[in-house]
Formats: C-alpha cells, sequence, structure tokens
C-alpha cells in the first residue's frame, strides 16, 4: 500500500488554481458594511480545507482546461458551505470553527445567520453572470436539498433513528454540495451527460463518505487535530451513524442507559466519554467508517468511466483523504 498523501501534497497540481480562487474568495468579501467584511473574512481566513473548490477544479482539469468560469463556480462552491457552516454553528450552538471560536460565540447569532444569508445571496448572485442555466439549475437544486438535509435532521425522531434516515440526511446535508460541486467543474469543463452524471456521482460519493468520517470524528476523543470541539452530535442530541450503531448493538441495560443520557437535561463531559467508550467495544466507530470506505470503493469505480490524467488522479486521491482524514 503506498502511503496517504497529506492533503497539501494532493492539491499540489491545482495550487496555482486554488490561490487564484483564494483571490476571488476575499475579493467577494468586501462591501461597504464593517460588520459583514469582518465576519465573512474572519471565517473565510480560518482556514477551511477547501475541499469543494478542489473537487470542482480537479472535475473541471480532468475534462478540459480549468477557466476564470472554474474559478467563479469554485469561488462560489465555497461560499455556500461557508454559509451552511455560519448556520450550522447556531443550530448546533457550536463554540469553536475551524480551530478558532465561532462566529456566532463573537458577532452572535444574529450576525452569523445574517452573514450566511448574504454569502448564499451574493453566490447565486455571481452564479447569474456565468449565464449557464444549468449550472443555476444544479446549484439551486443542491441548495433546497441542503436545507431540507437540516430541517429533516432537526425534526428526527431519537427513538427509532435508522441507518436509512440518516443516509438521506447525509445524502441531503453534505453529499448534494461536493456532488455538485463537481458536477459544475464538469459542466464547465464541456463535459458530455454522462460525464457529467458520473462525475455528479463521485463527488456525491465522497460527500457521503465525509459526513460519515465527520461524524465518526465527533466520538474519537483523542484526536487534537479537528478544530471542532467534539461529542457535539451527542451534545445536541444528534443520532449519526456511530449513535445509531450502537444503540442497536447494545443489550437492554446498555439502551436505556444512553436513552436516559439522551433524555437528560444537561450531556456532560463525563456521558460523552461513557458513550464513546461503549463505541469501542461495539465497534461502531469502525462500522461508520467501513461504511464511508463503501462510498469511497463506489466513487472509484465511477472514477475510472472518466479519462484519466493528472487531475482524475487528484479526485482519487482526495477521495483517499476524506476517509483517512483526522481534521
Ligand atoms: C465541515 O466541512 C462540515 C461538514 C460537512 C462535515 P469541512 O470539514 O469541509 O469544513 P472546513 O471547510 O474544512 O472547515
Ligand atoms: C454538517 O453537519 C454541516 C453541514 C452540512 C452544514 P455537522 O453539524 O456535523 O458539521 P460540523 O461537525 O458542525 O462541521
Ligand atoms: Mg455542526
Ligand atoms: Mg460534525
Amino acid at each position: 500500500m503506498t502511503e496517504q498523501k497529506s492533503l497539501k501534497e494532493i492539491l499540489e497540481p491545482i495550487q496555482s488554481h486554488l490561490i487564484t480562487v483564494e483571490d476571488l474568495v476575499m475579493k467577494n468579501l468586501e462591501t461597504d458594511i464593517p460588520l459583514l467584511t469582518e465576519v465573512g473574512q474572519y471565517i473565510l481566513k480560518a482556514g477551511g480545507k477547501r475541499v469543494r473548490p478542489a473537487l470542482l477544479l480537479f472535475s473541471c482539469g480532468a475534462l478540459s482546461e480549468i477557466s476564470q468560469d472554474a474559478y467563479l463556480a469554485a469561488n462560489i462552491v465555497e461560499y455556500i458551505h461557508t454559509a451552511t457552516l455560519l448556520h450550522d454553528d447556531v443550530v448546533d450552538n457550536a463554540d469553536l470553527r475551524r480551530s478558532k471560536q465561532s462566529a456566532r460565540s463573537i458577532w452572535g447569532n444574529e450576525a452569523s445567520v445574517l452573514v450566511g444569508d448574504y454569502l448564499f445571496t451574493v453566490s447565486f448572485k455571481s452564479l447569474a453572470t456565468l449565464k449557464k442555466m444549468d449550472l443555476v439549475h444544479a446549484l439551486s437544486r443542491c441548495t433546497t436539498m441542503m436545507a431540507r438535509g437540516e430541517i429533516l435532521q432537526l425534526v428526527r425522531d431519537n427513538e427509532d433513528a435508522s441507518e436509512e434516515e440518516y443516509l438521506e440526511i447525509i445524502h441531503h446535508k453534505t453529499a448534494s454540495l461536493m456532488g455538485v460541486a463537481m458536477e459544475m467543474g464538469a459542466i464547465i469543463g464541456g463535459g458530455d451527460a454522462a460525464q457529467v452524471k458520473a462525475l455528479y456521482e463521485v463527488g456525491h460519493a465522497i460527500g457521503m463518505a465525509f459526513q460519515l468520517v465527520d461524524d465518526a470524528l465527533d466520538y474519537q476523543l483523542e484526536n487534537a487535530a479537528l478544530g471542532k470541539e467534539q461529542g457535539t452530535d451527542l451534545k445536541e442530541r444528534k443520532i449519526t451513524l456511530p449513535l445509531s450503531h450502537l444503540l442497536q448493538s447494545a443489550n437492554e441495560k446498555e439502551k436505556s442507559q444512553i436513552l436516559d443520557i439522551l433524555d437528560a437535561d444537561e450531556i456532560t463531559e463525563m456521558d460523552i466519554a461513557l458513550v464513546a467508550k461503549m463505541m469501542d467495544e461495539k465497534g461502531s466507530v469502525a462500522y461508520t467508517l467501513s461504511r464511508a470506505q463503501d462510498y469511497i470503493d463506489n466513487a472509484e469505480v465511477a472514477l475510472k468511466t472518466l479519462p484519466q490524467n493528472e487531475y482524475s488522479k487528484g479526485i482519487f486521491e482526495l477521495a483517499n483523504f476524506v476517509i483517512s482524514r483526522n481534521r
């Protein structure tokens, strides 16, 4: 087995393109409202991994030259992603994001929601300038799905949280954006219908794996690299796959212990540690990671139908990074 490359090494073939995207990301934030520019710059300079822009650029590059339109589309998907993070931290009461205090804990929930809204709307304003109906359809379908995913998650019933329901939620809230990032890259790269579809599928599968790994990382309490608080899914009573696997593998006594924790007024660090330990014993995190690997295997099969070059190789490597990542 070859050694896993770092994210920086994987992004090397598109490094100069990513720098151009980064300039656009910062430039398009400049407004006449200091609070807006300040909050936007704060979260965007905090150092996200830029996985979605990278997927878009790799997808475009796999089919043709990476163009100005691809730069703007990459900027757009990062804005959409950032908007969802600003909103997500409000919904999840999160105080840490990208290893820094979350925007909502500095400027408050109102500012966080409104700046998120601004990033959404400015994204669609930019999208219109690309003058391609295919792109408008793809992105608007995706953002509707993302909003649906967050709402589905909100109304989910703790008692009979099934794996199927969980997969439906992450398909909406996370996989749709990674899928559409690659779909937009393929459209801009002039791909035919089969290539556009295949690249959407690859991005979607990577996105499913990405969220599965994210939900596993939330319980890997020994990992200090994450830059987000851990155990937050339990604290927010979010039944992600590691927890539903645990609930299904637990005996009656353990199950009622877990349900008591979920019903308590406050969930403590000790509760989180206890649940994480039970997950270790039942292999719940390992199970979640193995499901993530299944999606990456599917992505690799779909990738084989595409032109083989340094960009499609980049997609392949990024897919494998998603599985092994610790941040
Ligand atoms: C976090 O996404 C939200 C999820 C979909 C799990 P990332 O892990 O890509 O966040 P950044 O952009 O690198 O901070
Ligand atoms: C992913 O859900 C967030 C979005 C897709 C908006 P999480 O709530 O797990 O994301 P993190 O862990 O806060 O980044
Ligand atoms: Mg969250
Ligand atoms: Mg999470």
